[in-house]
C-alpha cells in the first residue's frame, strides 16, 4: 500500500474535478467458481484500489464532494470469519491506512445514496463490469442493469482517466517490479521450452513465477505454437521442432500494478531463416516504434508507422507488393497485422478498459478507425508523460484470413497470394515491451529480457 497521503491527495482531486455530488466506488467481492465458498481468486476493482487501496472483498466506498468527506462502507469480521479466515484489522482501523476517518456498515450504503438521490443531488458512477455490482447499483439507483452503462457518469470516468492516465513515480517503481517479475517468467519459459513438452508444463513455470515472487497473473496466460491464434489460451499442444512458440503473459506486483511481455522464440535452438526474416521484420518495427515515442505523437500514428514499416519487410520478401503508403492507407497489412499497437497500462493490463476504451485511447482530435485491424488499436491519442504503454507489432498467418481475402479478390496489388502458399503453416510472431512516456521521450521499463535473435538464440542454446 501507499502511505495515506497518496490515497488523500488522488480523492481531493477526484472531488475538485467532479464540482458537486457523491462518486460512489464500489469495490469486488468474492466471485462463486462452482459453488460459494470456492472462488476465483479475488481481485479488487482497480478504482477501488487506486483511490482507497484496500484489498478485500465486501468493501465500497462514498466520497461526498459538498461535505469534502469519504465515507469506508464495510462490515466488521464475525467470530465465525475469523475462526475460518482469520483475524484481521478493524474496517476503521483499515480505513486509517489510506487517510479515510469515516467508516459505516455495508448495509448503510444503500440508504446513503438514496437519500442524496431525493436531495436531487448527483450520484456518479462508473460503469459495473461484475454482476453482483450492476445488481447493488441496479437496486440503489432504481434503474435496470441493461440501463447502468449508459447512465455512468461521463464526468467521472473523464476525470478517473485523466488522473490514473499518468503515473507518478511511486507507481512506476510498482510497474518496474511488474515487468520484471514478467521478464523473469518470459526467460524461463525460453530457457525451458523444447521440443517433446506440452505448452502447459511453460505455463506452469510461468504462472508459478508470477505466484512464488509474490504477486498473481495480470491476465490469462497466451503461450502456443499456434501463435496466429492473437488471444490463444489453450496449452494443450506439445512443442515439436521446427515450430515457433509464442508466449505473451505478465504478472501483477501485490499491490496489482501490471506487467505486460510477448516474445517469441523457436522450439529449435535456432530460427530456421524464414522465421528469423520475418522476427527481424517484426523486431525492427518494435524497436523503432519505441524509439519514436515522446510527448505530443499520437499513437496512432506510431501504429501507421510500424505497420508501413512491417509491410516493407513483407515485400522484401516477395508477400506484400505495389504502393506500400496506399497498401497502409487502405489496410492490406492487416491481413498479417490484424491487431493494434499496444495500450495503456497501470493497474489494468488494458488500463482502465472498464471505464471505456475511446475514453482512455481516443480524444477529440484522434478518433478510432473503423477499419479492420486499426479499429482494435486501443490506443491512438496523443502521448503525454507518464503515460505508460505497451508496444507490441507482430506478424501472422492466419489460414482462414488468407483464404477468405484472397476468396473475395482483396487487395491483389498488394498481397501476393501465391506466394502465401508455403505460409500457410507459418504461425505467428509477436514482442512486446512497457514503456514510459518522460518528459523528453521514453523509458523502456524494467530489466531487458533477451530479444534480439542473438539473445534469444543464446538463452536457447543454453538449456
Ligand atoms: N496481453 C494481451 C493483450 O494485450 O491483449
Ligand atoms: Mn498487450
Amino acid at each position: 500500500m501507499f502511505p495515506p497521503s497518496t490515497y488523500a491527495t488522488r480523492r481531493d482531486r477526484l472531488r475538485k474535478d467532479l464540482g458537486s455530488g457523491l462518486i460512489v466506488i464500489p469495490g469486488n467481492n468474492e466471485a462463486p467458481m462452482n459453488y460459494r465458498a470456492n472462488t476465483y481468486h479475488f481481485r479488487q476493482d482497480s478504482n477501488f484500489l487506486y483511490f482507497f487501496g484496500l484489498d478485500q472483498p465486501g468493501l465500497a466506498a462514498v466520497l461526498d464532494v459538498d461535505a469534502n468527506e469519504d465515507t469506508i462502507f464495510g462490515d466488521e469480521l464475525t467470530m465465525e470469519d475469523v475462526v475460518w479466515t482469520g483475524p484481521q484489522p478493524t474496517i476503521a482501523e483499515q480505513a486509517a491506512q489510506v487517510g479515510v476517518a469515516k467508516t459505516l456498515p455495508f448495509n448503510e450504503l444503500g440508504d446513503f445514496v438514496k437519500k442524496a438521490l431525493a436531495q436531487k443531488r448527483p450520484v456518479h458512477f462508473t460503469p459495473p463490469y461484475r454482476h453482483d455490482n450492476m445488481i447493488l447499483l441496479s437496486e440503489m439507483f432504481g434503474q435496470p442493469v441493461a440501463k447502468l452503462k449508459e447512465n455512468a457518469s461521463e464526468v467521472l470516468i473523464r476525470a478517473i482517466v485523466a488522473q490514473r492516465s499518468h503515473k507518478s513515480a511511486e507507481e512506476i517503481v510498482e510497474m518496474e517490479k511488474a515487468v520484471n517479475i514478467s521478464g523473469a517468467m518470459h526467460v524461463a519459459v525460453m530457457r525451458a521450452a523444447a521440443a517433446g513438452k506440452k505448452e502447459a508444463e511453460l505455463a506452469g513455470i510461468a504462472a508459478g513465477i508470477a505466484t512464488g515472487m509474490g504477486g498473481a497473473l495480470s491476465y490469462g496466460i497466451i503461450l502456443s505454437i499456434n501463435g496466429q491464434v492473437l488471444h490463444n489460451h489453450h496449452h494443450y499442444n506439445t512443442l515439436q521442432s521446427g515450430q515457433l512458440l509464442l508466449g505473451d503473459h505478465g504478472a501483477e506486483t501485490a499491490m496489482h500494478y501490471a506487467g505486460d511481455l510477448t516474445r517469441t522464440c523457436p522450439v529449435d535452438k535456432k530460427f530456421t531463416d524464414r522465421q528469423r526474416d520475418i522476427y527481424n521484420i517484426v523486431l525492427d518495427a518494435e524497436v523503432s516504434a519505441i524509439e519514436s515515442l515522446r510527448p505530443g505523437l499520437a499513437y496512432r500514428d506510431v501504429h501507421l508507422a510500424a505497420a508501413r514499416r512491417m509491410a516493407e519487410g513483407l515485400k522484401s520478401l516477395g508477400l506484400m507488393q505495389g504502393d506500400l503508403d496506399e497498401a497502409v492507407a487502405q489496410g492490406a497489412h492487416a491481413l498479417f497485422f490484424p491487431h493494434g499497437l499496444g495500450h495503456m497500462i497501470g493497474l489494468d493490463v488494458h488500463d482502465m478498459e472498464d471505464l471505456g476504451e475511446d475514453f482512455v485511447g481516443y480524444s477529440g482530435e484522434v478518433q478510432r478507425s473503423t477499419q479492420f485491424g486499426t479499429a482494435y488499436l486501443r490506443l491512438g491519442r496523443a502521448l503525454e508523460p507518464g503515460f505508460v504503454l505497451t508496444v507490441e507489432p507482430g506478424l501472422y498467418f492466419i489460414p482462414e484470413l488468407i483464404d477468405q481475402w484472397q476468396a473475395e479478390g482483396k487487395f491483389t496489388d498488394f498481397i501476393n497470394y501465391s506466394a502465401l502458399k508455403n505460409w500457410r503453416t507459418f504461425g505467428g510472431i509477436r514482442t512486446e515491451d512497457n514503456v514510459l512516456v518522460t518528459e523528453t521521450g521514453h523509458q523502456v521499463l524494467g530489466k531487458p529480457v533477451p530479444k534480439t535473435v542473438a539473445e534469444v538464440e543464446a538463452l536457447r542454446g543454453m538449456r
